[in-house]
């Protein structure tokens, strides 16, 4: 008989599939714990800190310190599913993947769309943060900037961005050439990244002034609300981490793990970071402000040469970002690939180097298009929006598993369920809300297509049905057999 219900796959079909229990499937095992948490830290710090901190704060003045922390209890809820789900289920495709397992198909198919906003669209806004930065960093080394026409988009005095996508493309040349050599140059990038922002405090700090924090929630809740919406962008990019399922030695430890340790790292250097900031120059003074992590040093020291440490901190912190962020977007497709969602080329592996050469290129062509001409706050507020909500997915995702898969073996397990992945999905709820609504528009279209796709694609062509078809077919046939013999 025909199965009812969603399409759903079982834990251990994900994992066969992917080969994930198999040595020699295609993708290396070459990652262990340090490599993951430099990992997650390459994909989370970058251009939330470095460029949207004065945007939060012009929204909630000195009380970004509560937006940051809201956006990190939000993280943190949902740290706990990915864990969870994570540590379950060691495949490449984050959430995807666990929708799939808990949620059935169609559900896992829009979470997949929304990673296009969460992954695909974010490398379009993180590459844009990183031209501002480049921009800031030729100012103070040669004393040029590029012209407009050539950083900035339509509608912002440009015409191209040509740094944003010069940076996708060199980062897909890195992810052709293989996740060893990625991920060793993200595990520099990394600790440098870490470095130039605990500088950033250690300067600013010496001009705290406790003064500079009243009055403190300036907007009230309204602006802590979206400030800490926009403060959420600087934390996305912590789940990358279980994209790389495959490619993890012992995954079910080092997953959770790795994702906790970079919640718990970056939200302290966050709240630092903006207490810093507002403690050396007034919330005003920061406000809105391009480049405000180089004004401030330079103010403090009275010197450039501060500021352009920074700026050149910020412009490898980003690149790094940009790479882990494409890498994620790849190994998503490819999952989405394998199960028959999107077309066949973006699971081919090379042999050669041993990575989806033609799913990075595509990725890469795709959405250097909007890095190129479209603005930052339009692309990071849809980054922000499909986040949240592939996040409220995730959160309820782990309470399927419990409830369709109760036997599945899970190293990490979150605490006070289902209390925590409801609270989580709140969080997500409540950040969503304060997006605004234009974007709220944008998002519903950007779902609705979504969802068309799925009808005219993936409904047809997913393997899970063509098996379930055979399975069926050859039910009678099994039956008759067991029965003469
Ligand atoms: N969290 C990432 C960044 O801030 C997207 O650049």
């Amino acid at each position: 008989m025909r199965p009812t219900g969603p399409r759903i796959k079982s834990p251990a079909l994900l994992i066969a599939e992917s080969g994930a229990d198999r040595e020699g499937h295609g993708l290396k095992r070459t990652m262990g714990l340090f490599q993951l948490i430099c990992f997650g830290v390459g994909a989370i710090v970058g251009t939330g800190i470095f460029v949207g901190l004065s945007d939060s704060v012009a929204e909630a003045g000195p009380a970004v310190v509560v937006s940051f922390l809201l956006a990190a209890v939000t993280c943190v809820f949902t740290a706990f599913s990915f864990a969870e789900l994570g540590s379950a289920l060691p495949v490449s495709g984050s959430s995807y993947s666990f929708a799939y397992a808990t949620l059935g198909e169609r559900v896992a198919f829009l979470v997949g769309w929304c990673l296009l906003l969460e992954y695909g669209v974010s490398v379009s806004a993180v590459a844009v943060g990183w031209g501002q930065y480049l921009n800031e960093l030729l100012d103070g080394l040669v004393g040029w900037q590029l012209p407009a026409a050539l950083s900035a988009p339509p509608g912002e005095g440009g015409i191209v961005n040509v740094p944003a996508v010069v940076v996708i493309l060199l980062a897909a040349v890195l992810l052709v050439r293989g996740i060893r050599e990625s991920a060793r140059a993200t595990a520099a990038m990394a600790v440098l990244k870490l470095a130039v922002l605990a500088l950033f405090c250690a300067i600013a700090f010496t001009a705290f002034t406790s003064d500079n924090l009243s009055p403190f929630a300036a907007h009230g809740l309204a602006g802590v609300t979206s400030g800490a919406s926009l403060a959420f962008f600087s934390y996305i990019g912590f789940d990358a981490i279980t994209t790389a399922g495959e490619e993890v030695k012992n995954p079910r430890r080092n997953i959770p793990l790795a994702i906790l340790v970079c919640i718990g790292v970056v939200t302290l250097l966050y709240c630092l970071v903006a207490v810093a900031a507002i403690g050396a120059l007034s919330a005003g003074e920061v406000a809105g402000r391009p480049a405000a992590l180089s004004l401030i040093v330079d103010s403090v020291t009275g010197s450039t040469v501060g500021g352009v440490v920074i700026a050149f901190g910020a412009v490898v912190a980003i690149a790094s970002v940009v790479l882990a962020v494409l890498y994620g977007q790849t190994r998503i497709l490819m999952a989405m690939s394998r199960d028959g969602l999107v077309p066949r080329v973006f699971q081919r592996i090379s042999p050669r180097t041993a990575t989806p050469v033609a799913n990075t290129w595509i990725v890469a062509a795709v959405f250097a298009v909007p890095a190129a001409v479209v603005p930052l706050d339009v692309v990071m507020n849809l980054t922000t929006i499909g986040t949240l909500a592939v996040m409220a997915a995730v959160n309820i995702a782990v309470i399927g598993l419990r409830r369709r898969h109760p036997g599945t073996e899970a190293r990490f397990r979150v605490p006070l369920y289902p209390v925590s992945p409801l609270l989580g999905v709140l969080f997500c709820l409540y950040l969503m809300w304060g997006t605004g609504w234009t974007t709220w528009v944008q998002f519903a279209a950007f779902v609705a297509a979504g969802a068309v796709v799925y009808a005219a694609y993936g409904r047809r062509h997913s393997r899970l049905a063509a098996q379930e078809a055979v399975t069926s077919e050859d039910a009678p046939k099994e039956e008759a057999r067991i029965a003469s013999s």
